[in-house]
């Protein structure tokens, strides 16, 4: 690390008012390697740009979390009967309205597909890292961008945590193009991922009322972006985030997680766990369908603890509209809207929501705020 030592040695001395953030996010950028890279060297203290002064991180969750889980939704039989599919559609939509965030099964995905999406994200980040540096960008125009925390530069304390992400819709990038160490699994896990997309989209559209298609035919999953996030195990758990509050600045989200647990949803003022379910994919409401529903399905703010133990890999896919399709209004749909439901949202374009939330960064707040009405 270009960083010299004269302020990282006296740091928590007497000339505390020295201390170079930008400086120390700057070395560590230069250096690659990630979150990873540092639990390589060996440490056991946070290197301070981790360290969130105001986590607040109580762990304790009141005994109210016994009374309140995240729904599991079978999605078994959706195609094949009537009556079952109305009542899927129900569930989806009451866990829509409720917060945002439930878990589904028999989903269509093999469970061989997800455990080997799951490693093949595990061997990207074990690789080599002087292969895997090749990959770290923080430039946007890539097709695969692996780096540490998108948001490094911005005032908020960095997360334990490195990404590796890839725009797989529309256009994919060609085979040659993504990494060797899994390519074929992430354009295997794309493929399938889209086609339960595209499934919960239509149960998203039915919930709200509209025709089944509705919500794809204006776009809402053509993009995918598929995020791998590797959390490396922490030393000083307490005093940081995996990843720190946030909601997602997408149509919805469809998340893989590994069996170490750590993600919690906000219900009520309560961070709830969700619990990492064998076979199960998470799915949670994006920022964009809070706008369009006009508040009737949520966004919730959720969170991943950093933990001792580790690594935990996750796999993030996000929908989105085309984000070049730049002149796409999004807004509370007519349909919806009444005397009593007036718009609670202007219109936005995808692109325009994605740039002013990436800017933002995740300090803790909502991006929807900046788009109420
Ligand atoms: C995200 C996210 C949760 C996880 O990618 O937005 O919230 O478990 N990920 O990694
Ligand atoms: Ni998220």
């Amino acid at each position: 690390m270009g960083a010299t030592s004269k302020d990282e040695v006296e740091v928590e001395g007497a000339v505390e008012s020295q201390y170079d953030q930008e400086k120390e996010i700057r070395a560590f950028d230069e250096t690659r390697a990630g979150v990873k890279g540092i639990v390589d060297a060996g440490i056991n203290k946070l290197p301070r740009m981790f360290i969130h002064p105001e986590s607040g991180l109580e762990k304790s969750v009141s005994a109210w979390k016994e009374t309140f889980s995240i729904s599991v939704i079978d999605l078994e039989g959706m195609h094949k009967d009537p009556v079952r599919r109305k009542e899927i559609v129900d569930k989806v939509r009451d866990a829509s309205e409720r917060g945002g965030f439930f878990q589904v099964v028999n989903h269509g995905i093999q469970v061989s597909v997800l455990e080997e999406m799951i490693q093949g994200a595990r061997r990207f980040f074990e690789q080599d890292t002087e292969v895997k540096k090749k990959w770290y960008t923080r430039d946007r125009t890539k097709r695969v961008v692996y780096n540490c925390n998108f948001d490094l530069y911005s005032p908020t304390a960095a997360n334990w945590r490195d990404t590796a992400y890839c725009f797989m819709a529309p256009n994919p990038p060609a085979p040659e193009g993504l990494p060797d160490v899994c390519s074929k699994i992430l354009i295997e896990y794309s493929k399938q991922v889209m086609n339960l997309g595209c499934l919960l989209l239509e149960l998203l559209s039915e919930g709200l009322g509209l025709d089944p298609s509705y919500l794809e035919s204006i776009d809402c999953g053509k993009g995918l972006a598929v995020l791998c996030h590797y959390y490396p195990a922490c030393p000083q758990p307490e005093l940081t985030f995996g990843t720190s509050p946030h909601s997602d600045n997408d149509s919805f989200t469809i998340l893989l997680q590994d069996n170490l647990g750590g993600l919690q949803v906000l219900h009520q003022n309560q961070w709830v766990d969700v619990p990492p379910t064998p076979g199960a994919l998470v799915i949670n409401i994006g920022d964009l369908l809070q706008i369009i529903s006009n508040d009737k399905y949520k966004s919730s703010e959720h969170r991943v603890l950093a933990n001792r133990v580790g690594p935990r890999v996750s796999i993030a896919s996000f929908f989105t509209p085309d984000v070049r399709a730049t002149g796409k209004l999004y807004g509370p749909i007519k349909e919806l809207l009444s005397e009593e439901n007036p718009p609670k949202y202007r219109e936005t374009t995808a692109k325009e929501y994605t740039d002013y939330s990436r800017a933002k960064g995740l300090d803790g707040t909502s991006s929807l705020l900046h788009f109420k009405l």
